[in-house]
């Protein structure tokens, strides 16, 4: 397979030292590799006050405590990352899923990628770390209007499309998560139609800025955060970054994502973070960071509009929640 440097493919803002890197790579290796969406429906949505305040605001080690996004903002502690989920396989408390995810078995663990590609291929948790980890510092702006600054070890998801060729015929891509409920409460309790599905256009899933996650601070997801495999659209509602990922499919047709059969009216497929297109139930103007008092003022496109804008220029722009 061709390795694509880093330094190609990354603007250098979004990447940091080659320590971080190699610590990063190594977690990888050592590990075998290793919401509401946030959309519950009016009468079980949590307020969007209870954020934690408390917790470093940082991990604290070494120089991971100047560890900041590309506009200056510091990393939100690993304590909040950690602690403060939106999994509703295990739980609709987001306090409480670290703790009733804390036995999920991640390992062994398969991804199927196939539909319309030219080489199927399932990959086994190892084999993904032919796919380089970097690590990537994003914003995460929940459509809850919580945020958090998150750096993540992951790779482009475009490096393993590539690998497995979306045929022409190929215009969206669906992503699935494990469906366990052995060992997932909520897919036993939630009246969701499980298995959480998630959707992107091609060129979106293309896009450099997608990644994989498979790690963050450094270390190896822990299951809260999605273990062992997740995937991170910064510039969209963190609803579309869908955990514990077991299949992506290459489809012709828009695939109805989890949120979209639950709550039509409330969530979209596109699901572009901008402040001028509210809710139906709050405002998206401003959002609250954790970690933080007070609120800030939520960014279109999550602050990535220079990078994604060009995406959308057939899209009306009150369309980019919807
Ligand atoms: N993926 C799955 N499988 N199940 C979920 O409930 N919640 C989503 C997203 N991915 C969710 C999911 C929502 S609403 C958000 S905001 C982010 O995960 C939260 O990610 P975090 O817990 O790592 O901060």
């Amino acid at each position: 397979m061709k390795k694509i440097k880093t330094s190609e493919i990354t603007p250098e803002h979004l990447y940091i030292s080659r320590r971080r890197f190699l610590k990063g790579a190594g977690a990888l290796t050592a590990s075998a590799l290793v919401l509401a969406a946030c959309g519950r429906q009016s009468s079980q949505v949590t307020p969007i006050s209870e954020t934690p305040t408390t917790g470093e605001p940082n991990k604290g080690e070494g120089d991971e405590a100047s560890l900041t996004d590309e506009l200056g903002d510091p990393a939100t502690s690993y304590k909040a990352i950690t602690n403060y989920n939106d999994y509703y396989e295990f739980s609709t408390g987001k306090e409480a899923v670290a703790r009733m995810a804390e036995d999920f078995p991640t390992s062994p663990w398969k991804v199927e990628v196939s539909g319309l590609v030219n080489h199927p291929q399932t990959f086994d948790i190892d084999d993904l770390r032919q796919f380089e980890a970097e690590e990537r510092i994003y914003r995460l702006r929940c459509v809850e209007a919580w945020s958090m600054v998150i750096p993540w070890l992951g790779f482009p998801l475009a490096r393993l499309l590539k690998e497995v060729e979306p045929t022409s015929k190929a215009n969206y891509v669906k992503f699935q998560s494990v469906y366990d409920p052995e060992n997932m409460p909520g897919q036993q309790t939630l009246p969701y139609p499980w298995p959480y599905l998630e959707g992107l256009r091609l060129d979106e899933a293309m896009h450099d800025l997608t990644l994989m996650a498979t790690g963050l601070y450094g270390d190896p997801l822990p299951p809260q955060n999605g273990a062992p495999v997740r995937l991170v659209v910064p510039w969209k509602y963190g609803f579309k970054s869908i955990k514990a990922i077991v299949k992506i499919e290459l489809v012709e047709e828009m695939p109805t994502s989890l949120w979209m059969a639950v709550g039509p009216n409330e969530y979209g497929f596109w699901a572009n973070v901008n402040p001028e297109v509210d809710h139906p139930r709050w405002s998206q103007a401003t959002e609250r960071r954790i970690g933080e008092s007070g609120r800030r003022e939520t960014l279109y496109f999550n602050g990535y509009a220079d990078e994604v804008s060009d995406l959308y220029t057939d899209l009306d722009a009150r369309k980019w929640y919807y």
